[in-house]
């Protein structure tokens, strides 16, 4: 599995596997912790997940998936913003923990900013990390000037990541909020990077699909796995998605590729506002 390296010096996964729409009904959580551990034994060892995804089931759903395997996995876990202040974040985590059942995540993020003083957050976030209950912190649909803001606040350099929509068809953050990420040595998290399955039907991305003998998932997965500084989180639960989207790490998009997907879906030539799902 190729990796990259957070501002901390450590190393995650670059194609890890998200968790939205897990542990929503009861007859499929089986069958997702299944997906989940198929991804695991394929290498894609970073998991995303947040207390908001099925009230706590997506939670529960990883948790049957990474039993016994905890340290396999870099866990990600996100707080909901109105759970957001110093005392509400703490308790949030500790939730999580329990739902997951584990003692520590390696990474818990904010998953938007809402109305609670950003100081708030970075103060529960620094208390978690002294107390082992989180190894990292970091952010979600934040925009440029959020950022800006945030590293001016105390402790909020250490953020680790931003985790925002990026795929073929949501390119507005390479204006500037890539590059501001990767001036601070900050790696972007992708999400619906297939635009949950929205962009697979478009006429470049098949065409180069069959061009490569690969499918349009596995071109859009191998798009943003091109783009430095970027983790990919795709989510999957039908074990056949999860096998082709590990396979995307394979396929090496030549420079017509490239140009061609630029026709398709241009880059931005001015800011536009983050978008989010
Ligand atoms: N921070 C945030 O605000 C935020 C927002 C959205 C998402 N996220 C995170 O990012 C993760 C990924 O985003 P997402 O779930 O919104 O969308 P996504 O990964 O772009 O798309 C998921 C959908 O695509 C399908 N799919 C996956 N691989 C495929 C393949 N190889 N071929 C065909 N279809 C495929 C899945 O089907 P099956 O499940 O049937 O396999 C599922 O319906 C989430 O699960 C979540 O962890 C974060």
């Amino acid at each position: 599995m190729q990796v990259l390296t957070l501002p901390s010096g450590e190393t995650v996964p670059v194609l890890g596997q998200g968790t939205w729409g897990m542990g929503e009904q009861a007859r499929r959580a089986a069958d997702e912790a299944t997906a989940l551990r198929l991804g695991l034994d394929l290498g894609m060892t970073l998991i995303d997940t947040a207390e908001m995804y099925g009230d706590g089931g997506a939670e529960e759903v990883v948790a049957d998936a990474i039993a016994g395997r905890r340290s396999e996995v870099f866990l990600v876990s996100k707080v909901l913003p109105e759970n957001a202040s110093r005392r509400g974040t703490i308790d949030a985590c500790e939730r999580s923990l329990k739902r997951i059942g584990t003692d520590r995540l390696d990474l818990y993020l904010l998953h938007w900013r809402g109305s609670v003083p950003l100081t708030e957050t970075l103060e529960a976030f620094t208390e978690l990390i002294e107390t082992g209950k989180i190894r990292y912190w970091g952010v979600s649909n934040f925009d440029t000037n959020d950022m800006a803001e945030l590293a001016t606040l105390p402790g909020g350099a250490a953020c680790a990541t931003n985790q925002v929509l990026y795929n073929l068809s949501r390119r507005g953050i390479e204006f500037d909020l890539v590059p501001w990420c990767r001036d601070h040595h900050m790696p972007v998290m992708a999400y619906s990077p297939v635009e949950q399955g929205r962009l697979l039907d478009h006429p470049a991305l098949k065409a180069i699909a069959t061009a490569r003998g690969a499918t349009p998932a596995q071109v859009a997965l191998a798009w943003l796995l091109h783009q430095s500084g970027t983790i990919v989180i795709p989510k999957a639960t039908n074990p056949s998605h999860v096998r082709e989207n590990r396979a995307a790490l394979d396929l090496k998009l030549a420079a017509e590729d490239l140009a061609a997907l630029d026709k398709a879906f241009p880059p931005p030539t001015r800011k536009r506002a983050l978008e989010m799902l």
